[in-house]
């Protein structure tokens, strides 16, 4: 691909729910034909040499869903990190999470320690699992942790600098999101990461999530392409910088 590519790709998932409601199927039937655009999106990240993907598959208030939903979620999420264990492990990807990984059933929890631990000698595609995630809750427990260290002693409010402050976020030692994918057409970060997204760029696509194929990962990075990133600087500044 001639084109230059994201470091880092979030993506929130969104519209399984209606993809099963569009053929008259239960919603864990959207989650499940869900699970196979994770698939998907995992092996191409990994195909276009993407170093970071990042995806939201829990939210703290997706515990608020009935029990059955979330039951049925938790099964499938189980049933991924298994089955696909070999393929990541192929495919040199390693995986991590962020989010209140204790809030999850015991089993699930193991799952993730073992496939975590295992892929850690990969050095290939970092994929990270939003699980239990909220933005809000991440940022808050940062201050915290900064409070404690100042409390301490160990760090004095004038050295509290932005990369200070984003190695006390789960997404420590993460480069921030370059680009910020969401389907099924809704306009919002829905307490995803907040202070990491604060330069990232949006693509935004109706696509259904179960329906999102390489050629809208093309489309995003396409478009991606086509932005001019300022940073607050002028046009001129960053063409100045290119040359
Ligand atoms: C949003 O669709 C999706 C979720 C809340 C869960 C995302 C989970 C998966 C894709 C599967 C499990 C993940 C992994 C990593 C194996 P929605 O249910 O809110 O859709 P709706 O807005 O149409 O109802």
């Amino acid at each position: 691909m001639n084109q230059k590519l994201p470091i880092h790709i979030a993506i929130i998932m969104d519209g399984n729910g209606r993809w099963a409601a569009d053929r008259n199927l239960p919603r864990i039937a959207g989650h499940r034909a869900g699970v196979d655009a994770v698939r998907r999106v995992v092996e191409d990240c990994t195909r276009f040499k993407i170093p970071y993907l990042t995806l939201f598959a829990f939210s703290t208030e997706n515990w608020n869903r009935p029990q059955s939903e979330v039951g049925g979620l938790m099964v499938l999420l189980d049933q991924y990190l298994k089955k696909e264990l070999r393929t990541l492990m192929k495919n040199n990807v390693r995986l991590s999470t962020i989010g209140q990984i204790d809030d999850l059933p015991a089993n699930v929890r193991q799952t993730l320690r073992d496939v975590v631990e295992q892929s850690a000698v990969n050095d290939g595609l970092n994929l990270t699992l939003a699980l239990s995630y909220s933005g809000r809750d991440d940022i808050l427990e940062a201050v915290r942790r900064v409070a404690t260290a100042v409390q301490k002693g160990d760090l004095t409010p004038d050295a509290i600098e932005p990369d200070t402050f984003s190695s006390f976020l789960h997404t420590d030692g993460m480069p921030d999101p370059d680009l910020l994918i969401r389907t099924s057409g809704e306009q919002r970060i829905s307490n995803f990461l907040l202070w990491q997204i604060a330069y990232t760029e949006f693509y935004v696509t109706d696509k259904l999530w179960p329906d999102f194929e390489s050629v809208d990962l093309l489309d995003a990075i396409k478009v991606f392409n086509s932005r001019e990133r300022r940073f607050g600087k002028t046009s001129e500044q960053i063409r100045g910088e290119d040359t």
